[in-house]
């Protein structure tokens, strides 16, 4: 099988991508006839008066065709007589940078173009920038429409010399600069005779002959993320996944962690038969010599140990319209391990251009961010330098399931290495036997005015006479105290959340029931509430419209708001996200306090039983 070579090709719009591509094939013969009959065809309706516009072939999605751009990645497949490739040719506008991360991620190779008339560019940069984060360790620059800088060599060099200081900031094994005329094929597959100062090879021949420094599989520690566990009948019991790394003979001792367990290898499957050895990138099955702990999300190595931890350092591309801000939680998802984790600290931003770090507060959309991570439990990884499968992660949005960021880990952070949460013997089980009740967080949430305070104490005042054991934890009170350094913006909001849930979760395990009160705008925050809280934890929805609110403005809040007097008041110049699904809702614009408290309290019994 010839040696595959798997590269992405990135430029700014009107750089020149598809064309270059499309050449390659072209030159290489590498069409159908159909297609080549097409592109004859269409060229003559199109852009490029007659002659053959080779970006048509590459240019597959009508949206592109219409608006001139690349809007997803295409991915190619072509072989010459030396080597087969995979190219993905992605967008380069600013706003489509998740799809250039995906295609990056994919590539061995980063093909980065030029426009020899404009040098290198911020987009350049960015692109570099990118590529090198997602892992790639060669990069080629095209200096195309050299046939628009006259074929001089002057220009040429002068942007070479600019690129080889300029990737000196990047881990790099290969570097290549060539001149290049993409519309009219100089140095695409054959030596131009318009650039003979010019003694490098063509890129095809270049990327044909290119050594990839990926190391030797053999060599490399052989790791196993667990996808699956495969148990037909009771007699079988294999582990499946793809080999990231590394090889494996059977009889070979592997660890899986965390656990730590070690066994021996009884025998391999792939591609549906038994095997002697497995490989990187093989589906496999591998069954062991006795029964250990190994399920989904574990990792099966043989070599060094990895890291097992729950916080990091890393470095992200953040994908999201909605910005990053520190507090916030996601699922993060590590080889085939999906966790719940939680963005504890931004560090800096990076400078797409200069590379300079930036101490910011929030991050927003195609922005390079270093910060700290938090998972809810330990989790196997490595840094991603040592390896890219369990080095690299993707953070999901919870309430929106869309990928918010994709990274890589560059270190293990130690903060909680050194603590061991002890046991108290004394449990919240015992304490809520003591008390003769159940511990439940009650999280009121709503617009100001809406009546939560009022509720709150209506109810706290019926469960004390009915005996109960309760704390009211109220906005208003807190922010007077525990929270007095922290005003009204998203971030500050954020953090207020997090202390009042991690208080309430304190007395829970003391066993009273909590009634909070706060206006909570934010689903990621409350969702952040229960993952703090956990099971004992009772969304109430007071859903009294906005207007209403507003009509009876308690504490004069709306008006002043109104009149510009408060910045980002909830509801008026500062977003309320209304439950998806509350546990429990009421509308008080409909009922009297005691109705609806005397409601709430059927809904709590019903629900929690407290
Ligand atoms: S939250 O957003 O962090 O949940 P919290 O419930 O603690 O807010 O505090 C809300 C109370 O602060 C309101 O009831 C109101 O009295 C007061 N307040 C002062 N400024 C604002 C503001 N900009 N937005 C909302 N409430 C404000």
């Amino acid at each position: 099988m010839k040696e595959l070579l798997k590269f992405i090709t990135c430029g700014s719009v009107d750089d020149g991508k598809s064309t270059l591509i499309g050449h390659m094939l072209y030159d290489s013969k590498l069409l159908f006839a159909d297609q080549e009959r097409a592109l004859e065809l269409e060229s003559k309706l199109g852009s490029t008066d007659g002659s053959l516009d080779y970006s048509l072939l590459l240019d597959g999605l009508m949206a592109e065709r219409e608006q001139g751009i690349t809007i997803d990645v295409a991915y190619r497949y072509f072989t010459t007589s030396k080597r087969s490739f995979i190219v993905a040719d992605t967008p380069g506008h600013e706003e489509y940078t998740r799809n250039m991360a995906v295609g990056a991620s994919f590539a061995d190779v980063a093909v980065i173009l030029l426009d020899a008339t404009k040098g290198v560019l911020v987009q350049t940069r960015r692109h570099t920038r990118i590529c090198s984060l997602m892992g790639i360790r060669d990069f080629v620059f095209i200096v195309n429409k050299m046939d628009l800088a006259e074929y001089e060599e002057q220009s040429f060099q002068d942007i070479k010399k600019e690129l080889q200081e300029f990737i000196q900031d990047f881990p790099h094994n290969t570097m290549m600069v060539i001149p290049v005329s993409a519309t009219i094929g100089d140095n695409i597959t054959t030596p131009s005779r318009k650039m003979r100062w010019y003694q490098g090879p063509a890129l095809l021949s270049y990327l044909e002959g290119l050594e990839l420094n990926s190391g030797n599989a053999k060599e490399e520690d052989f790791v196993l993320p667990v996808q699956r566990v495969s148990r037909p009948n009771h007699t079988f019991r294999g582990f499946q996944g793809q080999v990231e790394a590394g090889s494996l003979r059977i009889g070979e001792e592997v660890t899986i962690y965390p656990s730590g367990e070690r066994a021996s290898v009884a025998r391999l499957l792939a591609a549906g038969a038994d095997a002697e050895e497995i490989v990187k990138g093989q589906p496999v099955t591998v069954c062991l010599d006795k029964e250990i702990d190994c399920s989904r999300g574990c990792v099966m190595i043989k070599g060094n140990s990895p890291e097992v931890g729950n916080m990091f350092h890393v470095t992200m591309l953040w994908m999201d319209d909605t910005p990053l801000v520190e507090g916030k939680e996601y699922i993060c998802k590590l080889g085939t391990k999906r966790i719940p984790a939680r963005i504890v600290k931004i560090e800096y931003k990076v400078d797409v251009n200069t590379g300079e770090q930036i101490p910011v507060s929030q991050v927003g959309k195609n922005e390079i961010v270093f910060c700290s991570i938090l998972t809810t439990e330990k989790i196997v990884y490595r840094r991603f330098k040592e390896n890219e499968a369990i080095g690299a992660l993707i953070l999901i949005d919870r309430i929106t399931n869309m990928t918010s960021a994709c990274g890589v880990i560059e270190r293990p952070l130690k903060h909680f290495d050194n603590l061991t949460w002890q046991e108290a013997d004394v449990t919240k089980y015992l304490r809520e036997k003591q008390l003769g009740q159940k511990a439940v967080t009650l999280w009121f949430t709503g617009l100001s005015g809406s009546g939560k305070s009022t509720l709150a104490n209506a109810l706290e005042l019926k469960l004390a006479a009915m005996g109960k054991h309760t704390m009211l934890l109220d906005g208003d009170n807190i922010r007077m105290g525990l929270s007095r350094d922290l005003g009204f913006s998203n971030e500050d909001r954020t953090e207020n959340i997090r202390r009042v849930a991690e208080v309430a979760k304190l007395m829970n395990d003391a066993g009273l029931i909590v009634l909070t009160s706060f206006i909570s705008p934010f689903a990621q925050d409350r969702a952040l509430a229960r993952s703090i809280i956990g099971d004992d934890f009772v969304e109430i929805y007071i859903s009294t419209p906005i207007e209403e609110c507003e009509r009876r403005d308690v504490k004069g809040l709306y008006k002043k708001a109104r009149n510009g007097e408060i910045p980002a008041f909830t509801g008026i110049s500062s977003p309320y996200e209304a439950p998806a699904s509350p546990d429990i809702w009421i509308d008080t614009s409909r009922y009297s306090v005691e109705e609806s408290a005397e409601l709430l309290l059927k809904e709590i019994q019903k629900h929690c039983g407290c």
